[in-house]
């Protein structure tokens, strides 16, 4: 098909949006035409609006009932994201009491105007994560997409968000939630810093090399710990603890001891573990499906782990959304379609 101009293009896409969806309204139109000018003049994706979620009568209004959540803006993962954001407010009894604190590498001015599109009514707020922080404390690991700057970004959280949030969720992009947030929320951390499901079944060697094994020194930091993996991806944070008890400098310290000596092969999650194995506070597994998104082999799916689900992780090197594009997506991939705003015009045309 050809088109003379631009606006007969949009004006195309917004009968047969109109078509396909009756209830759609004129101020959507004009929304869906807008960020549609806005895609094809600066190839930011387009996404759906959400519909607004509403507080039940028993939510409270006080800061006290105020949930705090952070997740990176990264432009691979926006898709991810808006699907994770979508899920957690659908899923919630409280949504308007929840804030998300999104951190990013640039001011990008179109990052923010996509998520005001998409979520007109969402609390959030936008930091910018300065790379130069972590540049030259990482490491090359196994996999490229560990490298990224901002998946370090985790680490600087309780430097960044302001001081009067005292306890923050941190959840990485690839992930949605299918249960009220705040039961997570509310875990009680005793005197611990961070809560997580934790994994005492999982293989604890692999996570380091036989360098880190046979160092007398390195491999007593687990002596007298019971040091069990966790997934770095979903963790409760209690900000306060973290910031007295310096943990960001005990997490860098470790980054710089990678670069010296190489002790591990993976990314940000081996110097979480060494600060932090056998002394979390282990939450349900149902909070932490995780390695859904497969092996590092293509094409490989993962079934789900038994018992409740309240959080689907598809870490791993499979993406839901890649899967479900290229139409060979696994099973467990349908769970997170629901929650894809993602409305390409390719998708329109098909
Ligand atoms: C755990 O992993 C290490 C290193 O990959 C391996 O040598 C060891 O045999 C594994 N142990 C078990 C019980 O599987």
């Amino acid at each position: 098909m050809a088109f003379r101009s631009l606006d007969s293009l949009l004006l195309l896409i917004g009968l047969l949006s109109l078509s396909l969806q009756p209830p759609l309204t004129v101020l959507a139109a004009t929304n869906l035409r807008f960020t549609l000018n806005r895609k094809l003049s600066q190839n930011v994706p387009v996404f759906r609006e959400a519909p607004a979620f509403r507080n039940g009568h028993a939510c409270g209004s006080s800061t006290n009932d105020r949930i705090h959540l952070a997740m990176t803006l990264d432009s691979n993962y926006l898709r991810g994201t808006m699907a994770a954001v979508l899920s957690i407010l659908h899923n919630s009894c409280c949504p308007e009491n929840i804030i998300f604190h999104f951190l990013w590498l640039r001011f990008d001015h179109d990052i923010k105007t996509n998520i005001k599109t998409t979520f007109p009514y969402l609390n959030f707020k936008l930091y910018r994560f300065n790379s130069g922080m972590v540049q030259d404390k990482i490491s090359k690991s196994i996999r490229e997409a560990l490298d990224e700057p901002l998946n370090y970004a985790r680490i600087y959280l309780a430097d960044i968000i302001p001081v009067d949030v005292k306890r923050i969720i941190y959840l990485d992009s690839d992930l949605v939630v299918v249960d009220d947030i705040e039961k997570l929320w509310r875990v009680d951390l005793q005197d611990k810093v961070l809560a997580a499901p934790e994994y005492c079944q999982a293989n604890f060697t692999q996570y380091f090399n036989d360098y880190f094994w046979t160092d007398p020194e390195l491999r007593n930091i687990f002596e007298g710990k019971d040091p069990c993996y966790f997934n770095t991806g979903v963790m409760v944070l209690d900000v306060e603890k973290w910031r007295k008890g310096r943990y960001l400098q005990k997490v860098e310290e470790w980054m710089v001891v990678q670069k010296q000596k190489r002790i591990y092969h993976l990314g940000s999650l081996p110097p979480f573990l060494l600060v932090f194995a056998g002394n979390i506070k282990a939450v349900d597994h149902c909070w932490n499906q995780h390695g859904l998104g497969g092996d590092n082999i293509e094409g490989k799916c993962r079934s789900l782990h038994p018992g409740a689900i309240s959080l689907l992780h598809w870490s791993g090197k499979g993406k839901p959304w890649l899967r479900l594009d290229s139409r060979k997506p696994c099973v467990v991939d349908h769970l997170w379609a629901p929650y894809d705003l993602y409305r390409s015009s390719k998708h329109i045309f098909d």
